[in-house]
């Protein structure tokens, strides 16, 4: 039976795979070429092109020749996504896996193993996605971007929510670059547009008292979904059901990262106020919005009434007392 260790090689091999395809994208590539820089004789190139077009590569067979791809596909190899970087701590290391329960779990145990800031882990498929307050992360295979970015700040614990901010800031930014819609957030960390979910972030953190080990910030964005499934089709919604129109998943990650990387910088130098008051203009949510927040102790209801300088969500009652909301899920009421 494979373990996790010969899956993840040969993740790697289908990586090149696709890689050496692309690179020749207009030209039949030779089997006997294809073996040779595999290192593997022609039954498992065989059985790889087989699996790759059963992810839904267009791969044309040409008896006696080889190979080509008939279309460039928008997989996430860590070479294609590295074409669109720029130089930077991000996406430094890119694992990339084509099915994993999480990839919080993946990058839980890289962490552990000393992966360093900016290793990004990303998965074409999650078997157990998982979202904030014990929720489930739907992930349907290859149409949404599914990953997770270990972070190693020198911060104390208890600054570690602004980077949850943060991660949001960056997500917002990004799609509304890309895709022209617009975007709001929702405190802490959801990303909508036209009132529906279409990304969320789960940030964990492991710490010792006075400084944070380190921090998984995991990302989920709806990109190519052509439907969502009707228990969640009046809260959420994908960036192609807005527009008609695909998108490459791995533009977008990079956008994502490069905007991370931006923010975490200005946040390392300007402090936490940079990041509190990007969220504030993007956020329809953060001021003066009447509000419900789900899973406080009490039913807690008011209008929001804008983010504290570490960022924790400002609420009045009706009765005036003025709330400070630190978890929960936010809902307008
Ligand atoms: C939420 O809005 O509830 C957060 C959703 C976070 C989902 C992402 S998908 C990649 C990473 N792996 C997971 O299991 N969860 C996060």
């Amino acid at each position: 039976m494979p373990d996790a260790a010969s899956d993840r090689a040969l993740d790697r091999r289908l990586d090149r795979l696709i890689d050496l395809l692309a690179e020749h994208a207009t030209v039949v590539l030779s089997g006997t070429k294809l073996c040779s820089e595999l290192h593997v004789p022609q039954s498992t190139l065989w059985d790889w092109v087989e699996r790759l077009r059963s992810m839904g590569l267009e791969i044309r067979g040409v008896p006696g020749t080889g190979y080509q791809l008939m279309k460039v596909p928008d997989v996430l190899t860590p070479h294609t996504i590295r074409r669109r970087l720029h130089r930077g701590e991000f996406g430094c290391r890119i694992h990339h896996l084509y099915k994993t329960d999480s990839t919080m779990n993946e990058a839980g145990r890289l962490a552990v193993a000393g992966a360093p800031h900016g290793t990004v882990i990303v998965a074409e498929e999650q078997t157990a996605g998982r979202g904030r307050l014990g929720h489930a992360w739907m992930s349907e295979p290859r149409v949404g971007l599914y990953f997770t970015l270990v972070l190693r700040p020198a911060l104390m614990p208890a600054a570690a929510p602004i980077l949850t901010l943060l991660c949001g800031v960056a997500v917002a930014e990004a799609l509304q670059e890309l895709t022209a819609l617009p975007m709001d957030l929702r405190w802490p960390n959801d990303v909508m547009c036209r009132d529906k979910k279409c990304a969320g972030i789960l940030v964990e953190m492991t710490a010792e008292p006075e400084r944070i080990a380190y921090v998984l910030a995991g990302f989920g964005i709806n990109v190519n979904h052509a439907a969502i499934p009707a228990e969640l089709a009046t809260e959420a919604t994908s960036l192609c059901l807005e527009t008609g129109r695909t998108f490459s998943r791995v533009e977008i990650l990079a956008a994502v990262l490069a905007r991370m990387e931006h923010y975490y910088e200005r946040l390392l130098k300007e402090g936490p106020a940079v990041i509190v008051e990007r969220f504030s203009q993007i956020s329809s949510y953060s001021r003066g919005k009447r509000v419900k927040v789900i899973d406080s102790k009490d039913g807690l209801a008011g209008v929001t009434a804008g983010l504290s300088p570490e960022g924790v969500l400002l609420v009045q009652r009706d009765d005036g007392k003025m709330e400070r909301v630190l978890s929960g899920h936010v809902r307008p009421q």
